[in-house]
């Protein structure tokens, strides 16, 4: 599998990853099943992995994900000391909803919850701050984070649904090494509000979330002409030409498709070797538009 540099660390992972949240939040597998899905993505090479505190049904159930992981990966039969799980803490699941919560108490005790959840062994690879809370300010709720890093919880740090301002005022607080915003033939906004072209030229990676569009939206992918064409011309999935048009857009991008069944991750790392040409890549971006 291809690699990729972790922002500006020395660490190196799969250039295509996995997103856990489909196999913890509503209509979710029996666990033994997503278990199953992490050993397959592991068999091909995927050495990263999203996930966060508030992948699960609600509150009753947090850190679901992040304990589902931590269990395929101590139940995994080959080496896993190369693998980076990258975790989030910042939005709360009351009766199943996603409301924010940048308070910086919170957040102290959830990445305390999430290094647990993960093992409790080593430092969390990456915790991300989910998503900016406007009632604190992005320095209230990153101080315990920049806490967590310097008392060995947590050893790099991301964020999440981040402005380029924000991006930067988190900097001055602590190292960024990742972007996790929407982006998706539907979501093109990175395109234009400057994020990606920052991390480009910082060296940030950036993590498209909901590439095909999530659990609800990715069968209409078939509908875009321009990729349903592309995708029968060359005889790979629509998805394998959602994730080489979104890898074609800059070297800092690293998508992280969401899975709940081994076809559906089995299928997305092919997408590795699917590549586009200048044109075929304008092709989409002028359906997508309009789409
Ligand atoms: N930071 C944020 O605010 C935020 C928000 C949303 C998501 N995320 C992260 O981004 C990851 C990806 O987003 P997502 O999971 O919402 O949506 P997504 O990756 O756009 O779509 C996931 C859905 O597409 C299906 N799928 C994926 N690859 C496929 C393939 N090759 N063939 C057929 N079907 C395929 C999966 O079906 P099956 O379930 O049937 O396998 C899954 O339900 C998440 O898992 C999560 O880690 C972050």
């Amino acid at each position: 599998m291809e690699t990729k540099q972790l922002g500006k660390t020395s660490v190196f992972v799969s250039a295509i990853g996995l997103g856990g949240m489909p196999m913890s939040i509503y209509n979710r597998p029996p666990e033994s099943k997503s278990i199953s899905v992490i050993h397959q993505a592991l068999d091909l090479g995927v050495t990263f992995i999203d996930t966060a505190d508030s992948y699960c049904k609600d509150e009753s159930d947090k850190h679901h994900n992040e304990r589902l992981i931590h269990q395929a990966l101590a139940t995994y039969k080959g080496d896993v000391s190369h693998v980076v799980v990258a975790t989030k803490g910042g939005l709360m699941r009351p009766d199943g909803n996603w409301t924010r919560n940048g308070n910086p108490e919170h957040l102290r005790q959830t990445i305390r919850v999430s290094f647990e959840a993960l093992g409790g062994n080593k430092p969390i690879d990456v915790w991300q701050y989910h998503s900016p809370d406007p009632n604190y300010t992005i320095e209230e709720s990153l101080a315990p984070v920049k806490e967590a890093v310097e008392a060995g919880l947590i050893r790099f740090v991301g964020v999440s649904n981040f402005s380029v301002e924000q991006i930067q005022r988190a900097r001055d607080v602590v190292d960024i090494v990742s972007v996790q915003n929407q982006y998706s033939p539907w979501q093109r906004q990175p395109e234009t509000d400057g994020v990606l072209k920052y991390c480009e030229q910082e060296g940030l990676t950036f993590l498209p979330w909901s590439p095909f569009g999530g659990s609800r939206r990715h069968h209409s992918l078939q509908d875009i002409p321009a990729i349903a064409t592309l995708a029968k011309e060359k005889g790979v999935s629509v998805y394998n030409i959602v994730l080489a048009w979104l890898r074609s857009k800059s070297p800092a991008i690293l998508p992280i498709p969401g899975a709940s069944q081994i076809s559906s991750i089995e299928d997305s790392v092919r997408a590795i070797n699917v590549k586009l040409s200048q044109e075929e890549v304008q092709k989409i971006d002028r359906a997508t538009l309009t789409s």
